[in-house]
């Protein structure tokens, strides 16, 4: 008798390891960090008014990405008027907090000034526009933000080039140029196009990859394609193999890869089937993330489930997030936490 061999041992191993519990008190941070991950949360200028959330946010989080504060309307209020106020301070805090900063976002066919969409302007003088802001902004956080979402939603469900003020103005090398500009304003920060719906094969996800693709034969500096990974249950989270798929394609033009938005919205009143779904969501992501080694950044839409932008966007969803109304942390947050350990300690390295 060989008695149980190699094999049968190694699966009493897995097994073994895999049952141990994660030790108390390890955060998401420290198991991501161990896994060469970022892991954040998008946050408000609100949430840093508090020394406890402030604590939290840093224990737990590497990443933060200003969830309003850099988009147009609130940072470019008026034509010859920049509000700094909410994004300095969550550079501060993100700075004395050892995390890294994604700004979010340059250009966006949402949230902008009315004094910029309600006026017609030469492509000129949009152009000169695009570039003042750019150069203001990136150029204010040079060497400070590591990652801007330079361009966001820029595609269409249908996979044409979605019909904003934006391509009215310039036409579509707005896209070039607005990366053109980043990177003059900060060529060490690393440059991403942004949009939802990539997790999904489809004619959005193929228009995206060839668009990139194209920029990169072109020259263009682009650094990461960004998730975002909204999701909506009872739609479901594409399985890992699957969407590792999707982020090979990027791995493969030689660029990184982040999941920049990510939360898992359920129907209200949810129960405790839709949170173990939620956490199966959650889990798919996370290990197909860590099956790329360009996959290095992942970020949640907000951390409470209580304070996330899916009620207001999408009435009758909610619950979307890793800890729930009490800031008690949900079954997703304990499953991830599980993922993490059991990949550190038991998975293959990356490939
Ligand atoms: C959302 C914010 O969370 C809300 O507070 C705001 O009212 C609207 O925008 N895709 C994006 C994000 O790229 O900027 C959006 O954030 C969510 C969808």
């Amino acid at each position: 008798m060989r008695g149980i061999g190699v094999v049968g041992s190694l699966a009493i191993v897995l097994v073994v390891a895999a049952c141990e519990p994660v030790p108390d008190g390890v955060t998401l941070r420290t198991l991501a960090g161990d896994r060469g991950r970022h892991i954040g949360t998008a946050v408000e200028p609100s949430h840093l008014a508090s020394a406890q959330t402030v604590e939290f946010l840093a224990a737990e989080f590497s990443v933060v990405t200003a969830e309003n504060a850099l988009k147009w309307g609130p940072v470019h209020p008026e034509r010859d008027r920049y509000d700094f106020d909410a994004a300095d301070l969550i550079v501060a805090t993100a700075e004395a907090s050892d995390q890294i900063v994604r700004g979010h976002t340059l250009v966006w066919h949402r949230q902008n000034p009315a004094w910029l969409v309600s006026t017609v302007w030469t492509r000129d003088e949009a152009i000169a526009l695009l570039e003042t802001h750019i150069a203001t902004v990136v150029g204010r956080y040079r060497g400070r933000v590591a990652h801007w979402d330079v361009v966001n939603e820029a595609i269409a469900d249908d996979g044409s080039m979605r019909d904003t003020f934006w391509l009215r103005a310039i036409g579509p090398d707005y896209v070039t140029l607005a990366f053109e500009f980043a990177h003059a304003a900060d060529p060490g920060a690393l440059l991403y196009y942004n949009d939802y719906l990539l997790e999904r094969a489809g004619p959005k996800a193929d228009a995206v990859h060839a668009l990139v693709s194209g920029l990169l034969a072109d020259g263009v500096p682009i650094h990461g394609i960004g998730y975002q990974m909204h999701v909506l249950v009872p739609e479901l989270m594409p399985e890992p193999a699957a969407l590792r798929r999707e982020f090979v394609r990027y791995a493969d033009l030689g660029i990184r890869v982040a999941i920049t938005e990510m939360d898992v919205a359920l129907i209200l009143p949810s129960d405790a089937d839709d949170l173990g779904r939620q956490a199966d969501a959650y889990d798919n992501a996370i290990m197909a993330c860590l099956g790329v080694a360009e996959c290095d950044t992942i970020v949640f839409w907000g951390w409470r489930d209580d304070d996330s932008w899916i009620e207001a966007e999408f009435p009758g969803f909610g619950d979307a997030l890793l800890f729930d109304r009490a800031g008690r942390p949900k079954p997703v947050y304990t499953r991830l936490r599980g993922v993490l350990w059991w990949n550190l300690h038991v998975a293959a390295p990356d490939p």
